[in-house]
């Protein structure tokens, strides 16, 4: 397959709506923390937090082909080296079609390369096997494995940690030249 391309830029307002529909899904949800029923306003409340100058989190919207199709982040830790990293690609026609793995090499490359960063960590329900493809694609390895940590839709469900550490992702880096 074609390597995906992705545009990532800053989010906007007029994005809001999207996010709305998206995070109402129960499926994009699945395997996310995000517990509806998700409102306009509270995406307001949400965009002002995240876009303010003492925000911690640097927020994307991820682009294919022109079309907004989902929002990715970087949560900094209070040192400024480690951040936690989480997506959503909400446009479900566009999901296993590599611009998950596309978006998030490119966060890796912004956070690593030009943000300084020591190390990025995720967490994954262990049944989210496209999310942890994913991930594991971009380098990131297991760390262990929370188990029946988060109640979701009333099933117990095990979390996944993972993470990667700057000299794994300049290794990948090299290992392409
Ligand atoms: C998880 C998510 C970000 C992955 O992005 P994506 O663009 O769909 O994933 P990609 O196409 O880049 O990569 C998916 C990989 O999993 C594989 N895959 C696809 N569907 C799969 C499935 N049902 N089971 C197992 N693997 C699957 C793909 O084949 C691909 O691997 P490959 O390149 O080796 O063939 C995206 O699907 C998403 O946002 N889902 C809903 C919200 C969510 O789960 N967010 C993450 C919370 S941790």
């Amino acid at each position: 397959m074609a390597q995906a391309h992705v545009r990532l830029r800053p989010i906007t307002e007029a994005d809001l709506p999207d996010y709305v529909e998206w995070l109402n899904d129960p499926e994009v949800t699945e395997f996310t923390q995000v517990e509806g029923p998700c409102t306009l306003e509270g995406e307001r409340e949400w965009f002002q937090r995240v876009t303010a100058p003492d925000s911690h989190t640097r927020n994307w919207a991820i682009e294919a082909n022109g079309r907004h199709i989902g929002n990715c982040a970087l949560m900094l830790h209070e040192s400024g080296e480690i951040a936690g990293f989480g997506i959503i690609i909400g446009d479900k026609t566009q999901w296993g079609k590599g611009y998950g793995t596309a978006a998030l090499r490119e966060v890796l490359r912004i956070g690593f390369e030009e943000m300084g960063l020591q190390r990025v960590h995720l967490t994954a329900f262990a049944g989210n096997t496209r999310g942890l493809r994913c991930y594991e694609k971009c380098g990131f390895q297991r760390e262990g494995v929370r188990r029946r940590h988060y109640l979701k839709r009333g099933r117990w469900c095990d979390v996944v940690c993972m993470g990667i550490l700057r000299e794994e992702w300049e290794a990948q880096q090299c290992s392409k030249e």
